[in-house]
């Protein structure tokens, strides 16, 4: 079974949001069994910074379409996206330092804080969106 399996109740309502999730998990997913199967430190690397990357394209460009929605996100919104950031790079950089880091546990608090993150911010700033746009 995939470490993180899409399910319909983290739908936003918006297609190209919901791709960009799918995305994420399919890079946590690969990301995870890379871990598991404990490939080369190389290839490790490759998956954390293809995530990292893809949160930070993924993050602007959710704030760029709520904005466009007429909802700009809310402080807190940025916020936690820019907080969510910081603490993948810094995990990012105590791997680099050789710190004790497990990265099974890295791996499962960025699903965990994805998900959450989903389920409560932006299905809640995305429903705000989309019902403002049925009342137009
Ligand atoms: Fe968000
Ligand atoms: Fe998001």
């Amino acid at each position: 079974m995939a470490f993180v399996s899409w399910k319909d109740e983290y739908g936003v309502g918006v297609v190209s949001v919901d791709q960009q999730h799918q995305k994420l998990f399919s890079l946590l997913n690969a990301l995870e069994a890379h871990l598991h199967g404990g490939a080369p430190k190389m290839d490790v690397d490759r998956a954390v910074a293809e995530l990292e990357q893809y949160y930070r394209y993924h993050f602007t460009d959710e704030e760029r379409m709520l904005g466009m929605l007429g909802t700009a996100p809310s402080a807190d919104h940025r916020k936690q996206h820019a907080w969510f950031i910081a603490e993948v790079a810094k995990a990012g950089l105590d791997r680099v330092e050789g710190k004790d880091v497990n990265p099974l546990d890295l791996v499962e608090f960025l699903r965990d804080w994805l998900v959450n993150h989903i389920l409560v911010v932006d299905r809640g700033a995305f429903s705000e969106a989309n019902a403002r746009l049925d009342r137009l």
